[in-house]
């Protein structure tokens, strides 16, 4: 046993991370922990050149758009390039059936043609700085966890406030290694932002869902928008009078092409990641959440896949409700897969022994660390039950259009029973809502989503026990006795909130003491008490746990740090800007299967299919192709290349983001892992985690060639 110890002990010490390319780094400190190694990879460029405290540097060309991609500036009037799917939104509400931008693409010849999106933002970071001392300051060792919070969060508020003094930036202080350290950002927020190209969905989503998540892949990703600035470069809201936003920085893109081995490395938003958690939480990923989103939403996916196939219609309007719930569906089902075969939750028991040992072997460690472990043994125990039956509530009970929809108006109920109501707030309510409805009814069809109720509540009621049910639903199975057809026509019949004509006569003649009649409501009254369910008795629960598990992991994060003393750790994903650096490279899926790098246009020919919506392609594009009519943009091997994948550790959020060349050159726009690597979020395996990228080559063919929108090329620098 004790030979046995000191030589797991030896290994931990001197086991240095093996995987250069596992990892998400944080900008400021890549001279001291990446440079020497990214260098040695066959990058060109300094780390002060990627992130400068005192000197424009690529950070300036990138920014969050939205609040869940990356874009970066390509010229030095504001232009930007994200992913198709990330302004899919955006496109979608600027189509109609007459002007259906989403299918036949959108391409504005002119600066005046531009469109705008209100609400659209996009965050540049100014500067970035760690505020750990501060954050801490005031709290000791002894003090209970509610203590402590409260502190940190008064400091919060303090220093983010004092941060941004006399200016027009935001401050945002976020965590990093589960709570052990804190970083301010100072960020600037554009609120013009306007749509300039996009291309048509058979070359923005060519293979659709089906190849979604998938190599070899063939989809042109991207959309073009720019951001505008008031006369004086700053940010404001959407006027005629703004002008483009002049970036201190834009990315120069190489058309030099793109080689097996190359050095590349990946800048943006990566959202969330869970590298250092226990088995106990890998267990409850693939095995009580992921079960449960992966059924429910194969249900509603095929509902919605069936209609809009009979449809253009219903293709319309529920093509982007569809793309969003089938990806979470798709990536949940590689993640469980790539976790069985890694056994990732077998070596995560294994590390947990070494960790017990090294934790009784001494008093003090055995004092610090020693119950860690059962303790979150006893808490996921606790909290995965729980967790369940909110998933449940969550993508059964409130999945269906109508219960969402309903429960939109719970604000506008909030404030319409209050004795002092305040009648501005709730006119501006009532006009929200007009607004919304709009919308709403834009993209919804009443047979998909009585279908869809049908199909949730049945499920509810099969794969559940009574009790486990919100008390609302399971009175109404009782009641109508497991006729779900029955139960289900009668809630759209009698609803409101299933037809635009009363919705319009509804809110046209509102006054506060309608909230009687919302309340009355069977869809509102379901939605509420699905809602309320989860709220008031499973929410509180889990957040209690939650924060026993938050402040079990900070310890358990500052515990493996110092086990590992020589290993370099970089933090969980947080939706902060990143660094991750890697190599061009294809990979074996399978035994015998070895897959290239790249793709090319041969491939999208290939698999044309002019009865298949996701694999239609354009008479111009074959036209182009039957011409080899290329210009600059195809490999020295006479193709058009159009994806490639890299070793670069990516996860959501990570959409959009530049792929770059060992001199900072852009060759890629980041959009997607491959099925078998999307594990990764959890536990990164060099031989199958990989990223794919567009290939810049063909995002400006697309542009210059098919859609004729050459003078965009002309506004960016490119290098031959
Ligand atoms: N899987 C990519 C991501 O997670 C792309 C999603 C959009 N594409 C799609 N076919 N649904 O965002
Ligand atoms: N498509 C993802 C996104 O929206 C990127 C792919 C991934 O999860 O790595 O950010």
């Amino acid at each position: 046993m004790r030979r046995y110890f000191v030589f797991v002990l030896l290994f931990l010490l001197f086991s240095f991370e093996l995987f250069s390319d596992e990892g998400m780094w944080i900008p400021l400190f890549l001279g001291e922990l990446n440079e020497a190694e990214m260098q040695a990879m066959g990058m060109k460029i300094t780390a002060e050149d990627i992130y400068s405290v005192n000197q424009s540097s690529l950070k300036d060309a990138i920014v969050l758009f939205g609040r869940g991609c990356t874009a970066e500036l390509v010229s030095d009037e504001g232009l930007i390039l994200t992913n198709h799917h990330c302004g899919y939104g955006r496109i979608q509400a600027h189509s109609s059936l007459e002007n259906d931008y989403l299918t036949d693409g959108f391409w504005a010849m002119d600066r005046s043609e531009e469109l705008s999106n209100p609400g659209l933002t996009v965050t540049l970071l100014v500067r970035m700085e760690e505020v750990t001392e501060q954050v801490f300051d005031g709290v000791s060792e002894n003090m209970s966890e509610k203590e402590r919070s409260e502190i940190i969060n008064k400091n919060i508020e303090e220093i983010e406030e004092e941060a941004i003094k006399d200016t027009h930036y935001k401050a945002l202080i976020k965590s990093f290694f589960s709570g052990n350290r804190y970083f301010l950002f100072i960020n600037e927020i554009f609120k013009d932002v306007r749509l300039v190209g996009s291309p048509p969905s058979n070359i923005g989503k060519f293979g659709g869902d089906t190849d979604n998540w998938m190599w070899p892949r063939h989809t042109g990703d991207f959309s073009v928008f720019r951001i505008y600035a008031d006369s004086l470069n700053k940010p404001a809201d959407y006027s005629e009078n703004n002008v483009p936003y002049k970036p201190k920085k834009h990315f120069p893109i190489s058309i030099k092409g793109v080689n097996e081995g190359d050095f590349t490395f990946v800048f943006g938003y990566p959202g969330r990641t869970q590298s250092y958690i226990t088995s106990y939480g890998v267990d409850m990923q693939v095995n009580v959440i992921n079960p449960i989103s992966i059924n429910l939403r194969a249900k509603r996916i095929d509902i919605f896949n069936k209609a809009m196939n009979k449809s253009k219609e219903v293709r319309l309007q529920y093509s982007s409700k569809q793309a969003g719930i089938s990806n979470g569906w798709k990536k949940a089902i590689g993640e469980t897969r790539g976790i069985t075969r890694l056994k990732t939750i077998e070596s995560k028991q294994a590390f947990e022994q070494e960790f017990k040992l090294w934790a009784s072997s001494s008093p003090e460690l055995n004092s610090k660390y020693g119950s860690l472990l059962d303790e979150f043994k006893k808490d996921y125990k606790k909290i995965g039950p729980l967790i369940q039956k909110s998933v449940y509530a969550l993508e059964a009970g409130l999945s269906t259009e109508i219960i969402r929809y309903a429960l939109s108006f719970d604000k506008l109920v909030d404030q319409s029973q209050k004795k002092d109501a305040d009648n501005a707030g709730i006119q501006n309510s009532v006009d929200k809502l007009k607004d919304a409805m709009e919308k709403h009814f834009k993209n919804y069809q009443l047979f998909v989503d009585k279908k869809v109720f049908i199909s949730m509540m049945t499920d509810y009621y099969q794969n559940n026990e009574m009790t486990d049910i919100p008390p609302i639903i399971a009175d109404k199975i009782k009641k109508y006795n497991g006729d779900f057809e029955k139960m289900t026509d009668d809630l759209f019949s009698k609803s409101m909130f299933a037809s635009k004509e009363n919705m319009i006569t509804f809110l046209e003649k509102y006054k506060k003491s309608h909230f009687k009649k919302i309340k009355k409501d069977p869809a509102y009254k379901l939605a509420d008490g699905i809602a309320s369910y989860r709220q008031n008795e499973v929410k509180p629960d889990i957040r209690k746990l939650g924060r026993n598990l938050d402040s079990l992991m900070r310890i358990y994060m500052q515990a493996q740090m110092e086990m590992q003393p020589m290993k370099k750790f970089y933090p969980d994903a947080n939706m902060s800007l990143r660094v991750a650096y890697g190599n061009v490279d294809g990979y074996n899926p399978d035994d015998a299967i070895t897959f290239k790098h790249y793709t090319t246009l041969d491939g999208i020919m290939e698999k044309e299919d002019p009865d298949i919506y996701d694999y239609v392609v354009e008479d111009k594009l074959k036209e182009l192709y039957m011409n080899k009519d290329y210009g600059k943009y195809a490999d020295p091997d006479g193709t058009i290349h159009v994806c490639f994948t890299a070793t670069n550790h990516t996860t959501g959020g990570n959409s959009g983001s530049p792929v770059l060349d060992a001199e900072g050159n852009l060759i890629g726009l980041n959009f997607d892992r491959c099925w078998e690597g999307t594990m990764s979020d959890i536990d990164y395996d060099i031989s199958q985690c990989r990223n794919i990228a567009l290939d810049i080559r063909y995002c400006l063919f697309i542009i210059d060639k098919f859609a004729g929108a050459g003078h965009l090329v002309d506004e960016m620098t490119i290098i031959e």
